[in-house]
């Protein structure tokens, strides 16, 4: 039988969700459990407008985060940039989910283990899948998985080891002492962020 690879991918990823689901379903801190695998969304009115509020919360968080993070870079520098990602990652993504709508940030290579990727994006997420991926969960909800690259300034914290500079490094390795978020390269992919919206 004929399968277009985006399909396949898809139900790969789903393959690989279900299979992660049955180990991690513990530490999501924000994002609901769905216990059904998620499916191809079949596109309606719905649904388009459940795509145009997951990528606005996407653009609202990506635009609070950077906005912080270099405020924080010009008054504190990177070490204590540190503390104020750890503080005002989590706060924005509470402050970004409201009416229905709720986001957070994952890595296959993760710095803040609570950051873990809710069960229907996990496979997506170990399959680092490099286009966003839509899919509807439970309750008629949609699931959004947007990639995140690395940029220039974000080589400080998160790229090779002559980019982080010692005191950087030490900063993390105090405040995440299971980090696995170095050695990136500009462009790479660096993880993502989820959305759901109801
Ligand atoms: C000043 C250091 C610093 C810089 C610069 C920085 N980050 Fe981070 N990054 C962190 C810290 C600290 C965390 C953990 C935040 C938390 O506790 O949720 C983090 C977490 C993340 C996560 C969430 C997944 C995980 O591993 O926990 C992503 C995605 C991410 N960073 C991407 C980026 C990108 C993209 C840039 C550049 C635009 C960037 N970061 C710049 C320090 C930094």
């Amino acid at each position: 039988m004929f399968m277009d690879r985006r399909l396949f991918a898809i139900l790969l990823g789903t393959t690989i969700a279900c299979m992660l689901g049955c180990q991690s379903s513990t530490d999501s801190t924000t994002s609901s459990q769905d216990s059904s695998p998620p499916k191809i969304v079949e596109w309606g009115e719905r649904e388009s407008l459940q795509k145009e509020r997951a990528e606005s919360a996407r653009s609202e968080m990506f635009a609070k985060l950077t906005e912080r993070l270099s405020q924080a870079l010009t008054t504190v520098g990177p070490v204590g940039a540190i503390t104020v990602c750890q503080q005002a990652a989590p706060e924005i993504a509470v402050d970004v989910s409201r009416d229905g709508v709720k986001i957070g940030r994952t890595s296959f290579h993760l710095r803040n283990q609570k950051n873990v990727a809710p069960t229907w994006a996990a496979g997506f997420v170990e399959w680092k899948i490099r286009e966003p991926v839509f899919v509807s969960l439970e309750q008629e909800r949609l699931g959004a998985l947007f990639p995140i690259r690395l940029l220039d300034n974000c080589v400080m914290c998160h790229g090779k080891a002559d980019e982080v500079g010692p005191e950087v490094l030490a900063a993390i390795q105090k405040s995440y002492p299971e980090d696995r978020a170095t050695g990136f390269s500009v462009g790479d992919l660096r993880g993502y962020f989820w959305v759901e919206v109801e």
